[in-house]
């Protein structure tokens, strides 16, 4: 990793509960030392939980974040949802859009697009997730996915200064199964490639997510095209999350 700004993003999914807010006094401890050795931490609760999340770290060194939204920016009838501008006034900075466990429960890329819009526009910094499948990339259609995905998402975009690009291949998530490390490198560089052509003069961040944890970021630490980390199942217990992010580092 270069000198640089790395991120930790924790993804919590469907978990936690009031009781796990107490495992975030050794982060917010452990947030002290994000400027000497340039990493941000940023937690995505599930939305029952954002409020609280936000009283306990405003204080700290610990951004937050909401694992997704609506795409209708400030409110309507609409059972069930959170709009960009509710997340943005509880406290949050980002949002995750586009999860591939969303999109498997049948978002569209033309709802990404107007969530990712309505998201920049209540001023939340998107954390947008692509990725292909294992048949997908079997086939060799990685490359044409992922400029599938992130076009379509997109599309009326101007400025990417907000946007994080998650990649997230969808037969590493949760299966403990990470990419080659020089394949991931490749695959990265395509993607920094795309998007800067796609937007001259912009230097895309993009981070990594699918199966890390504090063994395997020993090897992914190497990759320095990588702008962070999206955390799921390791990023729930407080000690593997801080592992992670020293041992990227040590
Ligand atoms: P995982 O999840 O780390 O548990 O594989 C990552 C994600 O879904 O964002």
């Amino acid at each position: 990793m270069t000198n640089k700004y790395i991120y930790f993003v924790a993804n919590w999914k469907m978990f936690g509960n009031i009781n796990s807010l107490n495992s975030l006094n050794n982060v917010i401890k452990f947030s002290k030392l994000s400027k000497k050795f340039k990493f941000k931490l940023i937690y995505c609760p599930p939305y029952t939980l954002l409020n609280l999340f936000f009283k306990k770290v405003k204080k700290s060194n610990i951004s937050l974040g909401a694992q997704n939204s609506h795409y209708i920016f400030d409110s309507g009838a609409h059972t069930g949802s959170i709009s960009p501008s509710m997340i943005k006034k509880i406290g949050a900075e980002y949002v995750i859009i586009g999860h591939s466990e969303n999109r498997a429960g049948g978002e569209s890329n033309f709802i990404i697009n107007q969530k990712v819009k309505s998201c920049l526009k209540a001023k939340l910094k998107v954390i947008l997730c692509i990725g292909e499948s294992l048949k997908q990339r079997k086939m060799k259609l990685t490359n044409k996915v992922l400029k599938n995905q992130i076009s379509k998402a997109l599309e009326g975009i101007k400025r990417i200064d907000n946007i994080f690009f998650a990649y997230e291949p969808i037969w590493s998530i949760g299966t403990g199964i990470i990419p080659k490390v020089d394949i991931l490198q490749k695959d990265v560089e395509y993607l920094k490639e795309f998007i800067s052509k796609k937007y001259k003069n912009s230097r895309p961040k993009i981070i990594y997510g699918g199966s890390v944890n504090s063994k395997n970021i020993q090897d992914l630490r190497y990759l320095n095209n990588l702008d962070g980390f999206l955390i799921g199942g390791a990023s729930q217990k407080a000690k593997n999350f801080i592992d992670i992010v020293k041992k990227s580092f040590i």
